[in-house]
């Protein structure tokens, strides 16, 4: 008998949650660690606040909580995930990785799992891999997590950078669905020759850690943060118009375009370039600041228990961050939404009829 070859099929987000910790870092009390102000931080970045990892939280923590919302969002449970991609730029360490930790913790003992690090595009880059996996039938169940400690390398005597990041997670649960529908575009770039742009100097093979790295505060992140501003706003545009064309869609089309939370000045910019209402783009950076790989999927969770978003919605994704990465991606929303008043979603699209039956 010939062998057929697999059919192509669409990948879709069937279950979304996300975590952040408890604890509050408001601009207030960064008045009282360096020299800045609630003023300025606001009119630079649009950052009220960010939330902090308690010591005892590492990223894997963050992650399991969020993985735990999304698949019972999705209505499924651990043992049925055969996937893990963690996207982060904080770890619990370097080895093991953080996904094989959180595989344990969740009890998710039939999936791979390994770790992304593409900074602040790590969730879209997530979303590609997961989209392959799920169109070569490797995958079933795919657990797309973004999660960041960014608190553990930001330098909190360095005004420049500590104002900027938080920690949070978010997950989505991805799952095979008919092709048109699902994950409609995606759009992913590196260039490393930006990649001292946004920097930890010191920690692995090419610096590792001694007493003179540490004395020399090379663990911490280190930012140009004003090189990264006009790029960031040209690499989203860019990126979402690329998956805009791909789909055969336009911006008036979107329903949302959930963007990377890395400044509101940089959001509002890339809004206005795309000619998109600013009721259309949702902002939650003035709540957790910049939380990196996590921003996406944690603005994508509020949305989804909001009600914010409905079946059939197309909605927009884009992000840049430290490589440089950057990309952007168009799902056409495929999960129904619970008629019951806490707004929670029901499990999203399985296969389409035609598929089960292949
Ligand atoms: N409080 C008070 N003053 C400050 C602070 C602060 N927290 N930080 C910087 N300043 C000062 C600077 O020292 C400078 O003073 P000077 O003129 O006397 O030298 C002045 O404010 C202006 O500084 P700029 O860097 O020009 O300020 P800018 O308007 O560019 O805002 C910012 C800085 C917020 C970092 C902005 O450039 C930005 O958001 N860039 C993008 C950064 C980013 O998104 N990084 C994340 C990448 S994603 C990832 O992968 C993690």
């Amino acid at each position: 008998m010939t062998p057929q070859p697999d059919a192509i099929r669409g990948a879709t987000i069937t279950g979304t949650g996300m975590y952040v910790p408890e604890k509050r870092l408001t601009n207030a009390d960064l008045e009282r660690m360096v020299d800045t102000s609630d003023e300025w931080i606001v009119e630079r970045t649009g950052i009220r606040e960010r939330r902090i990892a308690a010591p005892e939280q590492a990223s894997s923590d963050l992650a399991l909580v969020a993985c735990q919302r999304a698949l019972d969002a999705a209505g499924l449970t651990a043992d049925q995930v055969d996937c893990i991609l963690v996207a982060t730029t904080t770890p619990d360490r370097i080895l093991p990785s953080c996904a094989c930790t959180l595989q344990q913790k969740l009890g998710a003992t039939r999936a791979v799992a390994f770790d992304m690090f593409a900074a602040c595009t790590g969730f879209v880059f997530g979303l590609s891999i997961a989209r392959s996996m799920i169109a070569a039938r490797t995958s079933e169940v795919v657990l797309v997590v973004g999660v960041e400690t960014l608190s553990r390398v930001v330098d909190y005597t360095d005004r420049n950078t500590c104002v900027l990041f938080g920690d949070g997670a978010g997950a989505v649960v991805m799952q095979p669905c008919a092709a048109g529908e699902g994950l409609l575009a995606i759009d992913i770039h590196s260039d490393g020759e930006l990649g001292g742009v946004l920097e930890i100097p010191s920690g692995v093979s090419a610096n590792p850690p001694s007493a003179a790295t540490v004395a020399a505060r090379e663990h911490f992140i280190r930012m140009q943060g004003k090189k990264l501003f006009p790029f960031a706003v040209r690499t989203m545009e860019d990126s979402l118009r690329r998956c805009m064309e791909r789909a055969g869609v336009a911006a008036q089309d979107l329903e949302m375009v959930i963007s990377h939370q890395a400044n509101l000045r940089i959001i509002d910019a890339v809004r206005e370039r795309l000619g998109v209402p600013p009721d259309k783009v949702p902002i939650n950076i003035d709540r957790y600041g910049n939380t990196s790989s996590a921003s996406i999927p944690i603005s994508l969770d509020e949305l989804v228990r909001e009600g914010r978003i409905q079946r059939d919605d197309l909605i927009g994704f884009c992000a840049f961050g430290g490589g440089a990465t950057w990309g952007a991606s168009i799902i056409r929303w495929t999960m129904a939404r619970m008629p019951s008043p806490d707004g929670v979603a029901v499990p999203g699209t399985r296969l389409a009829a035609t598929e089960q039956r292949a």
